[in-house]
């Protein structure tokens, strides 16, 4: 007889998340199911606008924003959403439970050249400026040659994948219950200018490959890179460099929600200082130095740069 294989919805169920939550995870994913089926129609031809940080937006990006910010808003269980294409935060309902941070199309550089990019959302219950280590639950998707999705409610990290059913009808199945990251590493992807890195931290990297023997791979797309350590192990930096001392990615949008799921899998983050879910920014869209992998990978690095924390 076929296993049984459980769905996201039964997974949350059985796992004990709370009732609001489990609906609007559930809410997002079944928008989300439908979102890459829809990607080649704004595929040609730029937006034409800039964002708030004055990249140019591809038309997917603010597609892609408009779409999950409707849906979240329209499951009546969110407060403001916080998005990463948004000048403002949207306001939702003014007595729902949450409150939504959004990186709706990380990795655009990827659009064009049919790699992998992904989204990434936090959920809190207060709002922000918090602490990573307040997230509800945080959650990827990642849309490659599969379609994934990958959850903590701080109950382990769950990954889920896109299925059809013999009528056609669509849903997230269980792949991977509680993962963990590997015990030894097995791949690094380091972003930012290596001319430009410390000497200590290129004297570091450089060990990636002697000492640790650790492969080289780097995408381009946070969300790819992460799923590769994630399931391989190893390290994923984009450090702080000299003309960059903050970094490139965000502290809220991006960081937060993937170290709430790194650790959730046994893995270690940082930020130069402290864990990437002690870190907490007034400013919404502080960029953070990131290093994220194995727990002896990320104490290696501390010692290279002469850090404690
Ligand atoms: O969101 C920022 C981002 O696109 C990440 O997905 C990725 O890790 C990084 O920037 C890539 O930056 P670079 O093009 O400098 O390597
Ligand atoms: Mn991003």
């Amino acid at each position: 007889m076929a296993e049984e294989v459980l769905t996201l919805s039964q997974h949350l169920k059985v796992s004990g998340v709370a009732q609001d939550l489990r609906r609007l995870i559930v809410s997002f994913a079944y928008v989300s199911l439908d979102a890459q089926h829809h990607f080649p129609k704004y595929l040609r031809g730029a937006a034409g606008d800039k964002n708030k940080y004055g990249e140019a937006v591809a038309r997917l990006d603010e597609w892609i924003n408009g779409y999950y910010c409707d849906e979240l808003v329209k499951t009546g269980l969110v407060r403001k959403i916080y998005s990463e294409e948004l000048r403002q935060p949207l306001l939702g309902s003014p007595h729902a439970p949450f409150i939504v941070t959004i990186d709706p199309l990380d990795g655009s550089s990827n659009i064009n050249t049919n790699n992998s990019f992904g989204t990434i959302m936090g959920i809190y219950r207060d709002d922000l400026p918090q602490a990573g280590r307040k997230l509800v639950a945080a959650l990827y998707k990642l849309y490659g040659p599969l379609n994934t999705l990958v959850y903590s409610a701080g109950n382990g990290s769950h990954e889920f994948v896109k299925h059809y059913d013999g009528s056609g009808n669509a849903q997230f199945l269980l792949l991977a219950e509680n993962v963990k990251l590997p015990v030894k590493g097995e791949v690094f992807g380091v972003g930012g200018d290596p001319l430009d890195w410390s000497p200590k931290f290129l004297k570091f990297a450089k060990d990636l490959f002697r000492v640790e023997k650790l492969k080289v791979r780097y995408s381009g797309t946070f969300v790819a890179d992460f799923s590769q350590i994630l399931h391989r192990g190893g390290i994923f930096a984009y450090p702080q460099t000299r003309s960059a001392p903050r970094g490139k990615l965000r502290l809220t949008y991006e960081a937060a929600p993937m170290a709430f799921i790194l650790e959730q899998a046994g893995g270690k983050s940082w930020d130069g200082s402290r864990s990437l879910l002690d870190a907490k920014a007034l400013d919404v869209d502080a960029r953070t130095p990131l290093y994220m992998g194995n727990d002896y990978l990320i104490e290696k690095l501390k010692k290279a740069l002469g850090k404690r924390g």
